[in-house]
């Protein structure tokens, strides 16, 4: 038995892998969340108060951090300024937790010498052409095009620089698009979910052509507890699960499940800077570490995600008004 500490556990990504972890193993859970308009105590409702303490914080509040970690033999560190959108709005948060935070965390896993997994996207890659043959691998250059991106760009090269100059025993990974359960209605598929179900249209940016690769949060999840038992120091893993299709495809799909017309939707302003294509090569995670996604059929998977937004309105309601509010702002 392990005691983890996962920064971030409030967030969408973060209480899925709680869950997992108190599902699949018999670890003991610390969750290190600021709770910010992203972050959720609600997402961790029903774990057992024996498996998971909850401490309210922030990652760059070192006295707190340090104390943390002298009680953790492991962290994996989710907590992070996560949206685009928000990023081209206003990027100063981006800069205050993913890189200050990053840094307070790499300090103390120095001081302690912990094990440290950091969680990172495949948006540090920048982007692809639709009909580019190659997919992201751990040996693509870094590119990133926004602020989010950049700064994540950013914490990851910390890591690597402090595996290097002071010997943290640390790994990286760098996932594609999550869905599933207890992500914020500010990003896309459970915006549009929740569209439907407040009777608004779905909303396209542009012309909807781009492609992310989608993958269910529980095969993240597995595929970061691989890497905390498996990985080597101071690697990168991508994580994804073959899951490309372009923007306009899940709008249409979203609306067919949902018993609406698949045109039942509207083009907005599109993002600025948008990136056009992530696709991900998770060879290396399959190949060295033997891990396999079990939630490869997307169908399925976004059937049961609509089915959770359905059933847990109070859980999104609260954050509704105000996320549509500010993206009637940009005309999105
Ligand atoms: P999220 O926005 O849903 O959750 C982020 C969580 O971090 C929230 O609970 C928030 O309260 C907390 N947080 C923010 N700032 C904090 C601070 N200063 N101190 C402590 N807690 C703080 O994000 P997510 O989508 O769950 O993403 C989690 C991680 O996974 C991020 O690092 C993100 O870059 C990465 N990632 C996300 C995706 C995706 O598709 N969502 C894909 C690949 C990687
Ligand atoms: O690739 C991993 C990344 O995936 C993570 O690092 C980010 O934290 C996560 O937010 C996600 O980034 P994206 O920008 O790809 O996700 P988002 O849900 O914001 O948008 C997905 C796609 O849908 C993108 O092409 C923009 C588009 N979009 C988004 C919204 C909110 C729309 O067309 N309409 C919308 O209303």
């Amino acid at each position: 038995m392990a005691r983890l500490l996962v920064t971030g556990g409030a967030g969408f990504i973060g209480s899925n892998f709680v869950h997992h972890v108190v599902q699949n193993t018999d670890h003991h859970v610390t969750v290190l969340d600021a709770l910010t308009y992203a972050g959720n105590r609600a997402s961790l409702d029903g774990l057992p108060e024996d498996r998971v303490a909850f401490v309210h914080g922030d990652i760059t509040d070192a006295e707190l951090v340090d104390s943390l970690f002298a009680d953790a033999d492991a962290v994996v560190h989710y907590a992070a300024e996560s949206h685009n959108d928000n990023s081209l709005h206003s990027p100063r948060p981006f800069l205050d937790t993913n890189i200050i935070g990053t840094y307070t965390l790499l300090e103390a896993a120095r001081t302690h010498d912990r094990r440290f997994h950091h969680i990172s996207t495949d948006e540090v890659y920048g982007d692809l052409e639709l009909d580019d043959p190659e997919r992201f691998t751990e040996n693509t250059p870094y590119n990133p095009s926004s602020p989010y991106s950049s700064t994540k760009a950013g914490s990851d090269l910390l890591v690597r620089a402090w595996v290097r100059s002071f010997g943290v025993r640390a790994t990286i990974s760098n996932c594609s698009n999550n869905y599933g359960p207890y992500q914020h209605v500010e990003k896309f598929i459970p915006r549009q979910i929740t569209n439907v179900i407040r009777g608004i249209r779905p909303k396209l940016y542009g012309a909807g052509e781009n492609v992310r690769d989608w993958i269910h949060a529980n095969d993240h999840s597995s595929a970061v507890l691989t890497i905390l038992d498996k990985g080597t120091i101071g690697d990168t893993y991508l994580i994804g699960a073959d899951g490309e299709r372009n923007n306009k495809d899940v709008v249409e799909l979203i609306l067919e499940q949902m018993g609406q017309p698949r045109d039942a939707y509207d083009h907005v302003t599109d993002r600025a800077g948008h990136d056009l294509r992530y696709a991900i090569d998770s060879t290396k995670l399959r190949t060295e570490l033997g891990w396999t996604p079990q939630y490869a059929d997307f169908e399925s998977g976004l059937a049961a995600t609509i089915d959770w937004y359905k059933a847990n309105e109070a859980w999104w309601a609260p954050s509704k008004d105000a996320t549509e509010a500010f993206y009637a702002t940009k005309g999105q």
